[in-house]
């Protein structure tokens, strides 16, 4: 064990330590490369949905930056880097002919990476659905499914070799729910429980995408889900009922599939398509779990026929409302702090799947603070340690009590753009300057430096 240092948790040797980020939220240049429309690029340009007017047009301009980018991973010394590929920038139509200077890009990525000795970890799909897909259904259409094995073969066939992690999908739960039940995400559909087989078509995608990454050689394969404990708002049985049905219908709905080749409850008889046969593909084995983890949630029974979701108004007709969890406290976003809720929810996976349940990294665990550079330049983000230095104390007593937790990402490495709010939250260990986008990292950023330090010592 490092890091022995009073009040300092231990993790096991050769653990992963690293940042995260997504190909829309940081890289720009959206009409550069040959790269394709996404449904981002569409639904930003609709007046009133993203709530403070900006886009990813430029975001992090990471395309033109990444060499500086790398380098200040580099100072930083994580040992990975979880980022995610522009699926329009492969295939500007979604499928069909393949544009190898999108290609060409990931590959100076990884390859600048390797330089730095930072090891990848490549997410195929980060929501950037290509646009001429989705005029054809995009994720209700079932042959998505396919386009996205189609689409991960390609860029495997280019990077396995030099990749040692790979996940298919990031968050499929909040495709469904934001970007097809209640519409505040793209591509701003407001299906509500019909956007069931958007979930179903996702998970098969996934399967497939398994599949079509082993036929190339490429190993170290995983998907990525947000799951969260959910606490019932009371003992009220009507809450709990309630909480019960939305962990089933965000959590499990998302793991049970692809670890236990079934659905929860009666969901199952709800998705379309061939599910049976469908499942045998979905649970095709993985090697490792990722789990992105902010907060848990506390959610009753419905009282409200509107509600707020990251401050737009949602009609919703769901069997279930988000309650506040009183008396913590929150982050600039409003989320609450509950560091416990991650060794709550390693212990609720390890409870349902035992030896079902791969490896787990932490794929995503994070905090907008808005902190900008004081009158001496630096960035003073102490409740963004603070946030950190708890959820890793958590995590090390989920580690020694038995959970196997092989890595964790800090979301994100650079402040960036937060979709339905665009750039007004800030989750970067790095402070971007959105007019001139300067770099400065910040108080956080030598904290989690010396931390990864101390344990790899
Ligand atoms: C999870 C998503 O994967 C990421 O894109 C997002 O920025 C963070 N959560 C913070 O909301």
């Amino acid at each position: 064990m490092g890091g022995s240092e009073p009040g300092r948790p231990a993790f096991p040797p050769g653990f992963r330590w690293g940042v995260s980020a997504s190909a829309y939220q940081i890289e720009g240049a959206v009409a550069e490369g040959g790269r394709g429309p996404s449904t981002w690029d569409r639904f930003c340009a609709e007046p009133g949905r993203i709530t403070d007017g900006n886009s990813g047009a430029i975001a992090a301009d990471h395309y033109h930056r990444f060499a500086e980018d790398i380098a200040l991973m580099r100072d930083l010394g994580v040992t990975d880097y979880r980022l995610s590929i522009a699926w329009p920038r492969i295939l500007p139509e979604g499928r069909g002919t393949v544009n190898q200077p999108g290609l060409d890009f990931y590959e100076r990525l990884v390859d600048a990476l390797g330089e730095a000795g930072i090891a990848p970890m490549v997410t195929l799909y980060h929501w950037d659905t290509p646009q001429a897909l989705e005029d054809q259904g995009g994720w209700t259409n079932r042959d998505m499914a396919g386009w996205f094995a189609d689409y991960a073969g390609i860029v495997a066939a280019r990077l396995a070799d030099r990749v040692a992690r790979w996940a298919t999908l990031n968050e499929p739960m909040v495709l469904t729910n934001m970007g097809y039940a209640v519409g505040g995400h793209a591509p701003g559909r407001t299906l509500g429980l019909g956007a069931l087989p958007v979930a179903h078509h996702q998970l098969l995608g996934h399967g497939r995408a398994v599949a079509a990454l082993r036929a190339t050689g490429a190993s170290g394969i995983g998907i990525v889900n947000n799951q969260m404990p959910v606490w019932p708002a009371s003992d009220d049985p009507a809450d709990v009922a309630a909480a019960n049905l939305y962990r089933t219908l965000t959590c499990w709905l998302y793991s049970d599939p692809v670890l236990l080749g079934r659905y929860p409850e009666a969901i199952g008889a709800v998705m379309p398509g061939p599910v049976e046969a469908d499942l045998a593909e979905i649970s095709a084995p993985i090697d490792w779990y990722g789990l992105n983890y902010y907060n848990a949630e506390k959610v009753g029974a419905p009282s409200e026929t509107v509600r707020v979701v990251d401050g737009h108004a949602m009609p919703s007709d769901l069997p279930f409302d988000l309650v506040p969890i009183e008396g913590r406290a929150t982050t600039d976003f409003g989320w609450p702090v509950t560091p416990e809720g991650l060794g709550e929810i390693l212990a609720a996976l390890r409870a349902r799947y035992g030896p079902a349940l791969p490896p787990i990294h932490i794929t995503e665990n994070g905090a907008a603070y808005s902190d900008e550079p004081g009158p001496d330049g630096a960035v003073w983000d102490g409740r963004r340690i603070d946030y950190h230095a708890a959820h890793l104390e958590v995590l090390a007593a989920a580690i020694a009590g038995g959970a196997d937790v092989r890595g964790y990402f800090i979301w994100s490495i650079l402040d960036n753009f937060e979709w339905a709010v665009g750039l007004s939250q800030r989750f970067g260990l790095v402070h971007v300057d959105y007019e001139t986008l300067k770099r400065t990292p910040k108080a956080s950023f030598a904290w989690y430096r010396d931390f990864i330090r101390a344990q790899r010592a």
